[in-house]
């Protein structure tokens, strides 16, 4: 066989399929897509680019540059966040890459609640571990009892995503305290991906593990609170004996990352972004407020998207619809064991929302 074997679970994400349908219709409505509509704002465009013309265009150091690992950790202290080392990476995804190669061997599991980012699932299968599913639904809060009805000898570490993708969810502290109580107890790792943090839409910030729980890694990066998302930009920071450890790994996968990127990221950490927030505030409010009527739907408190159970309950049924009208939306069984949903992302013009919720509510 020419493939690996370590492949063979593996499968092209859904999401990307809807994309690639997307792009063949004309002018599609499309709330599939999982990064802010906006650009990356000019003066930080402006940074990178100068960058790139005084020359800054060469690898840099493995773990990111001083100066930028520097501004993070500082941002972090901020936020009250336990680690003591940060790196750089490609991404949250190219963190959580090295986090994987670095923590599972094969037939360690991780416990996940669903829904939950695909990405999880398919590293975790990718290193030979077991993906663990704890259900949240239907209101997306962490319950203990269907903690501890899946955590075993064979647990590795639980991973956190909050504010959360697709549900839009933010856990309540109560909820994060009670999975560091389940992890202390037992010595768990956990790992906390904080893509979504500057997306709050009714607080001025969300609690996070980090700032729970010591032996926490936590993810963060530059692709959506800043639209850096071609720019591959992240970090991590946690414990140092795990981070020396992606370190290493780091130079042997992606060598190093982005080297204008860090330097407009510097500028970025002391960018303002809160007007940007506010309009996707606006957004968050224009669509539960046209869904909540015809669909059983939370409100998200965070990220950009809405994840509505559908009538009839099949989400695959009810995104085939929707495409016949013209709307991409993503099945939730891209992002669940259940495919009683939809994600929503209103990641999009008000112009376009509001299409939306027309189809939508005449689909529904
Ligand atoms: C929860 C979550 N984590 C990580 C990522 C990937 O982020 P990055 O662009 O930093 O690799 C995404 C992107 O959609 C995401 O939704």
């Amino acid at each position: 066989m020419l493939i690996s074997d370590r492949l063979s679970n593996i499968k092209p994400s859904g999401v990307r399929r809807i994309f690639d349908l997307a792009r063949q219709m004309k002018d599609p409505i499309n709330l599939s897509i999982g990064e802010p509509d906006f650009d990356i704002p000019e003066p930080l465009k402006e940074e990178g680019i100068e960058w790139i013309r005084k020359g800054f265009n060469k690898y840099t150091p493995t773990q990111g540059i001083p100066e930028l690992r520097e501004k993070i950790a500082s941002h972090l202290k901020k936020k009250g966040i336990h680690f003591d080392e940060v790196m750089v990476t490609a991404g949250v995804t190219g963190g959580l890459l090295l986090a994987s190669l670095a923590l599972i061997n094969p037939g360690d599991e991780v416990i996940i609640p669903d829904p939950y980012f695909v990405m999880y699932e398919y590293q975790v299968l990718l290193m030979g571990g077991v993906p663990v599913f704890v259900d949240t639904y239907p209101d997306f809060r962490l319950r203990e009892e269907e903690f501890v009805k899946k955590i075993s000898k064979k647990t590795k570490f639980i991973i956190i995503n909050s504010p959360n993708n697709p549900t839009g969810a933010i856990y309540p502290e109560e909820d994060l305290e009670m999975v560091v109580r389940i992890a202390r107890e037992r010595d768990l790792l956990i790992l906390s991906d904080d893509i979504y943090d500057s997306f709050v839409f009714d607080e001025p910030s969300c609690p996070c593990i980090g700032q729970l729980y010591e032996k926490t890694l936590t993810f963060g990066g530059f692709s959506k609170g800043w639209a850096m998302t071609g720019w591959r930009l992240g970090y991590v920071a946690g414990p140092k004996e795990i981070l020396q450890q992606m370190i290493t790994l780091q130079q042997y996968t992606f060598s190093s990352v982005n080297s204008f990127a860090q330097k407009a990221a510097l500028k970025a950490l002391d960018f303002n972004m809160e007007d940007y927030i506010k309009q996707y505030k606006r957004k968050r409010d224009l669509i539960y407020e046209g869904l909540r009527e015809k669909f059983q739907v939370q409100k998200p408190r965070g990220a950009f998207y809405i994840f509505p159970e559908v009538p009839g309950r099949n989400g695959d049924a009810f995104v085939e619809r929707a495409i016949q009208n013209n709307l991409f939306v993503v099945p939730g069984s891209v992002f669940s064991k259940r495919n009683t949903h939809v994600r929503i992302s209103f990641a999009a013009s008000e112009e376009t929302l509001l299409r939306g919720i027309e189809v939508l509510n005449r689909i529904g």
